[in-house]
C-alpha cells in the first residue's frame, strides 16, 4: 500500500494476519521468542534482528536507538557496542533497559524489559573477531556518541588503524557486548479494529514465568 501524499493522521493499517492465544504462547517465553524469530526469518523480515534499545540515565533521561541482536541464550539477549557510547554510559549509571522488536511483515511486536550486564571478555572477543575486517577497524576509528567536527576525523582514524592493524584488528578495550536478562517479555499480535492480542510473561523470583493477557 502506498502512503504517498497521505496526511499523516490518515495513515493506518488494519491487522488481520494472525491471532495469539495463551495456549499457543506456551509457558516458556524464550522458546516462544525463538518461534516468532524463526517465523520472522521465514517471512523475510528486513533487518530481522534489529531492535530498539531504550536506556535511562541517572538523571532519568530516556534515550532510544536501534541495535542488532547478536546472540540469544537461556540467559538473555545479546548486542554489541562501544562501552563509552551514550548507551554504555547510561547502562553504567542505570542497568534497567528495554528492547522492542517490530516485525511488520507479521504484524508482531515483542517488548522486553530487563537488566543489562556486560558479557564476558571471551564472548566479546569471539564475536569481534568474527566481524569483517572493515567493521573491526571502524570500531577503533569511531569515538561513538562524541561530537566530531568533521567526517575527515573518522576517515583519518580509519586510515591510521587500517595501516596499524591490517586485517587483524584486535577488539578495542572499549568495545563489547551486553546481555539483557529479561524480567518480562510481552508478545503482541496485531488484530483487526485495534483489538490486538497481548500476552505478557513475568519472571517470578524462583526463575519460573507467569503469564497474563493485557488489554490492547
Ligand atoms: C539497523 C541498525 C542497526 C544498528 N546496530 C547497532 C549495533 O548493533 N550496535 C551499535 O552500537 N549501534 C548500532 N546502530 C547504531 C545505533 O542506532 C546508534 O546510532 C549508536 O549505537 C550510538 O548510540 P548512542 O549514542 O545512543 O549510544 C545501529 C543502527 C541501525 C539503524
Amino acid at each position: 500500500m502506498s502512503h504517498s501524499g497521505k496526511h499523516i493522521a490518515a495513515i493506518r493499517k488494519d491487522y488481520q494476519l494472525a491471532e495469539l492465544d495463551e495456549q499457543v504462547a506456551g509457558d516458556d517465553p524464550f522458546a516462544f521468542f525463538h518461534k516468532w524469530f524463526a517465523d520472522a526469518q521465514k517471512a523475510d523480515a528486513e533487518e530481522v534482528n534489529a531492535m530498539t534499545l531504550a536506556t535511562v540515565n541517572a538523571q532519568n533521561k530516556p534515550h532510544a536507538r536501534i541495535v542488532l541482536l547478536k546472540g540469544l541464550d537461556d540467559k538473555g539477549f545479546v548486542f554489541f557496542t562501544n562501552y563509552n557510547s551514550e548507551k554504555g554510559r547510561d547502562i553504567a549509571e542505570n542497568n534497567n533497559v528495554s528492547i522492542v522488536f517490530f516485525w511488520k511483515e507479521l504484524e508482531r511486536q515483542v517488548c522486553i524489559e530487563g537488566i543489562a550486564e556486560k558479557v564476558s571478555i571471551a564472548e566479546s572477543d569471539e564475536y569481534f573477531l568474527s566481524r569483517p575486517a572493515g567493521s573491526r577497524i571502524g570500531a577503533w576509528s569511531s569515538p561513538q556518541s562524541t561530537v566530531i567536527h568533521t567526517r575527515d576525523i573518522l576517515e583519518e582514524n580509519y586510515n591510521k588503524y587500517a595501516e596499524q592493524f591490517g586485517d587483524n584488528a584486535p577488539r578495542p578495550p572499549h568495545w563489547g557486548g551486553y546481555r539483557i536478562v529479561p524480567s518480562q517479555i510481552e508478545f503482541w499480535q496485531g488484530r483487526s479494529s485495534r483489538m490486538h492480542d497481548r500476552i505478557l510473561f513475568t519472571r517470578n523470583t524462583d526463575g519460573s514465568w507467569q503469564k497474563c493477557r493485557l488489554a490492547p
